[in-house]
C-alpha cells in the first residue's frame, strides 16, 4: 500500500503547480513577540509526535484538530473512504475548538499526507477559522511520497494567509533536522 501512495504522490507532484493567487512566503517569519499556535490533525500518531516536538521547541499553545466522522478499522477500506472524502471535498465538523484564534500571529499547521494532500479534517480547520493575515507554517508527515502538493493546497484553501512554502515534511514521525528547519523558517 505504501508503494502505491509513493507512486501516486510522485505523479501528483509532477502535475502540481504553484498557485499564483495565494500569498506565499519563504523563510521570512520573525517569531519574536509573536503568539504561536501549533495546530494538527493526526490519525495514527505520527503527526502528533512531530507537533509535540515543534511545540516543545517554539512554545506557544498546541491544539489537536478533532472532528465528527469515523473510519473503518480495515486499512484498505479506511484509505478508500479517505480518498472519496478528498475527491468529494468533504468537510467534517470540528469537535474541538480554539478559544480565541484572533490572538495568534503564527500557526504551525500539521497534517498527515493523504492521497497527496492534507486531510479533510485539516481543511475543515482552515475553513472554520478566519486565518487571514496570519502566517501559516505547514508541517506534514508521509509514508514515502513526500509533501506532494500539500503546501500549495493549503495556500489555495487558506484565503488571505501567508503560507510558508518551506514547510516541514518527514517520513512518519522522524524529526531529524527539525532544529535546522525551525531556525530557517524563524529567520
Ligand atoms: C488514507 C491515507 C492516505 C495516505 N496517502 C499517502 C500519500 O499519498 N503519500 C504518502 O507518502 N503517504 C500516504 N499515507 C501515509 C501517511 O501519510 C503517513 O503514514 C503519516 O505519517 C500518517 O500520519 P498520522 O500518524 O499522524 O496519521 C496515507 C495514509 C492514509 C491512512
Amino acid at each position: 500500500m505504501k508503494k502505491i501512495f509513493t507512486i501516486f504522490a510522485l505523479v501528483a507532484g509532477l502535475f502540481s503547480t504553484n498557485n499564483t493567487h495565494a500569498q506565499i512566503n519563504e523563510g521570512t517569519n520573525t517569531m519574536e513577540n509573536k503568539k504561536i499556535l501549533v495546530a494538527y490533525y493526526s490519525y495514527s500518531g505520527n503527526t502528533k509526535e512531530v507537533a509535540e516536538a515543534i511545540h516543545q521547541k517554539v512554545g506557544g499553545d498546541i491544539f489537536e484538530i478533532k472532528t465528527t466522522g469515523t473510519y473503518p478499522d480495515d486499512y484498505k477500506s479506511m484509505t478508500e473512504q479517505a480518498k472519496k472524502e478528498i475527491e468529494d471535498g468533504y468537510r467534517p465538523q470540528l469537535t474541538t475548538s480554539v478559544a480565541d484564534i484572533s490572538q495568534y500571529d503564527v500557526i504551525f499547521l500539521g497534517s498527515p499526507i493523504w492521497w497527496g494532500t492534507i486531510t479533510p479534517q485539516v481543511s475543515s480547520f482552515i475553513e472554520t477559522y478566519d486565518l487571514s493575515g496570519k502566517t501559516i507554517i505547514p508541517f506534514v508527515t508521509h509514508g514515502g511520497g513526500g509533501k506532494s502538493h500539500s503546501f500549495t493546497d493549503i495556500a489555495i484553501q487558506c484565503k488571505g494567509c501567508n503560507v510558508e512554502q518551506n514547510g516541514w515534511s518527514s517520513y512518519g514521525s522522524i524529526t531529524i533536522g527539525l532544529d535546522r528547519w525551525l531556525a530557517k523558517v524563524k529567520e
